[in-house]
């Protein structure tokens, strides 16, 4: 059945496959949201069911509870777990520091507190996520909805006096109406083509009134993991300064390769 998968999914496949190795049992772990944690659960589910993995996992979004519930993960809140041993999500984009953007599936503000209320932050992602600089990738900033469009304006100049190519931004639809986050709030999409600075833009936009939390993850995450449509993965640890190779064997199973939703 992986035959029928493109390169693209493949690559996130092995990634998520290869971050599952992470995962051990009585973790308390972090599920992050998007296609390729889409993956990372069901590997994960996988293992609960196969194996007897025994974890809790705490969600990112009602999208990732729903499937891992489904997939037979033990799914507890944050508040419950207090504090994680684990968590793995993916991203838009990483650069070679391994800071992020992340928020394309506008789940940003549950993945950043999650994240950084972890020991530690895996990044898995095909290898098209990498860039020289963040930007290109529009990043995502939650804003409460009271007075949405003069926080848009405050936010665009500001970008005036930043290190960024484009100040141009746009709320994020869901069809015809804005969309809404887990938390009620709406998606600015800032198109900056590329950001000079992330820490201190990141600093910034977290000061304005209206900003809930923005995309950029800095310093956050500790290891990435690459994945390449051949089955390659490559892991790269900010910590240790490492990088190692490894190669997936595509093991096909009814369960992992059916209905994948997100
Ligand atoms: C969700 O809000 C995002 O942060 C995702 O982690 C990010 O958009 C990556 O998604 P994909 O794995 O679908 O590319």
């Amino acid at each position: 059945m992986t035959g029928e998968l493109s390169p693209i999914d493949k690559a996130k496949f092995v990634a998520a496959k290869k971050a599952a190795e992470y995962v051990e049992d009585g973790m308390r772990v972090g599920l992050g949201t998007g296609s390729t944690a889409a993956w990372l659960v069901r590997c994960i589910g996988e293992m609960v069911r196969d194996d007897g993995l025994k974890i809790k996992g705490v969600p990112t979004s009602t999208r990732t509870a729903e499937l891992a519930r489904d997939v037979g993960i033990e799914v507890i809140s944050l508040d419950e777990a207090r504090w994680l041993d684990l968590t793995i999500d993916g991203a838009d984009e990483f650069d070679g520091d391994l800071n992020l953007i992340k928020g394309g599936g506008g789940a940003l503000l549950q993945e950043k507190i999650v994240a950084t209320a972890s020991d530690r932050m895996i990044v898995i992602a095909d290898v098209g996520k990498e860039v020289e600089s963040l930007g290109a990738f529009p990043l995502p900033v939650e804003v409460i909805p009271f007075g949405w469009q003069t926080t848009q304006a405050l936010i665009e100049e500001t970008l005036i006096s930043m290190d960024v190519l484009g100040r141009q931004s746009s709320m994020r639809m869901n069809a015809e109406v804005p969309f809404i986050t887990d938390e009620g709030n709406h998606i600015l999409d800032l198109h900056l083509n590329r950001i000079g600075n992330p820490r201190q833009l990141a600093m910034i936009l977290n000061q304005m009134p209206g900003v809930v939390e923005n995309g950029l993850f800095i310093d956050i995450c500790d290891t990435v993991v690459i994945g390449f449509g051949d089955g390659r993965v490559e892991l790269r640890d900010i910590n240790e300064g490492t990088v190692t190779h490894d190669k997936l064997d595509f093991v096909e199973s009814e369960n992992l390769f059916t209905d994948l939703a997100d």
